[in-house]
């Protein structure tokens, strides 16, 4: 059956003192937004609909990014949630199947519990999401009656017989999208907030012989953020999830409170990860890999047997086969490293291909940067590029070619060639002491006259 996915996220979120819209805030590398449509992502959604308030372009951007079907819908004026859904309306209006309402600022929902509300809906016609709370707090509070929902209070609205319900309201409602849209017209604004608040449809529904439930979750998904203080709760909660899951995974981390994860980071099994290790967005640890204390890597693979670090950096486009080495102070970037080369040292490999086995030298730079345009540097197979060596791209290094120390290499190099330019080296005998001597005399003489 066909599910639309409406995603709220028109609020100001002014506490999070922002010119950012709240739901493009990151956890662990990704939008909040984000979060929220991978959350439904396994029900592949036909439609999903971002209600947006200020910089409605900003998460559109972020929200096609994921889904290029994505559509946002402008909530130009916040009147409450129920007026926020109400947004989606035109764009659903020929929508047969169920729509599922989520928080933009509510990243943890788990998919399992999406699937749970959406069987639900086989036998009730509005579904919502409750959670027990440890403190209830300001939290919509659900009215119960056996497995029927009553319907939901507002904690402002609410009498202190409701306020000491402790089964609140996440947020997270399912209906059939026509039924949805059909509740949401008759909700009024004649409350304390004076809002229109999406929970007075299940009081709807429920007078119009429509049966009403509610699915719980762990209040733990239910996680809501408001302030920057909430957005690094969000991200340590997360960052200690992907570590349990990397190590149930049979991923050895030394010290997994030092890594830091991304929301896609995939480690293979085996794989070994030193302390103070970041990985960005967009990273693949294949099986058996060791990524070395203080590396940074971001939109990279790494395949097999490869080891990195310390200290490398590993930027997007960087590719390492089986069995490379990458060393300390080494930043890779746009570059296939091919099966077992070593770039060991001090050394900018950028936009370039390495063959398998050749050998790169410490201090070794791919110049590939003329000020305007980026271009290719392409190194064949065992090689050895002495250390110190410039290659100004666009250059080619032939198989079994070598490079001597300190050569700046302008043109390319055959297969099996020697490229050597440098100046050659002269050597005047005693000339040194003879210096030395000279300057001195300089020296003590300038002190004299001070
Ligand atoms: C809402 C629920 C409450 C529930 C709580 C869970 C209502 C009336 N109340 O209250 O029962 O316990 O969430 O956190 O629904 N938004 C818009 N446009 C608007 C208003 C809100 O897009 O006009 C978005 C916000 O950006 C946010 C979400 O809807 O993502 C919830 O709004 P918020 O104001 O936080 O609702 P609460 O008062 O917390
Ligand atoms: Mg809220």
């Amino acid at each position: 059956m066909s599910l639309a996915l409406i995603i709220l996220g028109a609020g100001k979120g002014t506490r999070m003192k922002s010119d950012l819209p709240k739901v493009l805030h990151e956890v662990a590398g990704a939008p909040m937004l984000v979060h929220a449509m991978k959350s439904a992502a396994a029900l592949s959604p036909e439609r999903t609909i971002v209600v947006a308030g200020h910089g409605a372009e900003q998460v559109e951007a972020a929200a096609i990014a994921f889904d290029d079907a994505a559509r946002v819908v402008l909530q130009t004026e916040q009147l409450g949630t129920a007026h926020a859904v109400a947004q989606a309306k035109s764009v659903l209006s020929d929508h047969e199947g169920d729509s599922i309402v989520l928080y933009g600022d509510t990243p943890f929902i788990e998919p399992d519990t999406i699937a749970t509300m959406v069987a639900a809906r086989k036998t009730h016609d509005v579904v919502i999401l409750g959670f027990n709370a440890a403190d209830p707090g300001r939290y919509g509070r659900l009215v119960m009656n056996g497995d029927q929902l009553q319907k939901i209070v507002e904690f402002k609205d609410a009498s202190e017989a409701e306020r000491a319900i402790t089964l609140c309201n996440s947020g997270v409602v399912c209906a059939k999208t026509d039924v949805l849209f059909d509740l949401i017209d008759a909700v009024g604004n004649e409350n304390a907030s004076g809002e229109y608040y999406l929970t007075d449809i299940v009081e709807i529904a429920r007078s119009r012989g429509l049966s009403a439930t509610a699915v719980t979750c762990d209040e733990s998904e239910t996680l809501g953020v408001n302030s920057r203080a909430q957005l690094a709760d969000a991200d340590a909660i997360f960052q200690d999830k992907m570590r349990s899951e990397a190590l149930e995974n049979g991923v050895t981390l030394q010290a997994p409170a030092t890594v830091y994860f991304s929301h896609d980071t995939v480690i293979g099994r085996d794989a070994f990860i030193e302390p103070n290790v970041v990985f960005g967005p967009g990273v693949t640890v294949e099986s058996a890999a060791r990524i070395r204390a203080f590396s940074h890597l971001e939109g990279c693979h790494v395949s097999q047997n490869a080891i990195v670090g310390p200290y490398a950096r590993l930027r997007p486009g960087a590719e390492l086969a089986e069995d490379v080495r990458v060393g300390n102070f080494v930043e890779i970037k746009n570059a296939q490293v091919e099966a077992g080369a070593k770039v060991n040292h001090l050394t900018y490999v950028g936009d370039a291909r390495v063959g398998a086995r050749s050998n790169i030298g410490a201090g070794t730079i791919t110049c590939n940067y003329d000020g305007v345009m980026k271009h290719h540097t392409d190194i064949g197979a065992d090689t050895f590029i002495g250390s110190n060596t410039l290659l100004v791209a666009p250059v080619k290094v032939g198989d079994n070619a070598m490079t001597a120390s300190g050569t700046v290499v302008t043109s390319d190099i055959p297969d099996a060639a020697l490229a050597l330019a440098r100046t050659p080296q002269v050597n005047k005998p005693g000339l040194a002491v003879k210096l030395f001597a000279k300057l001195k005399a300089q020296k003590a003489k300038l002190k004299k006259g001070a």
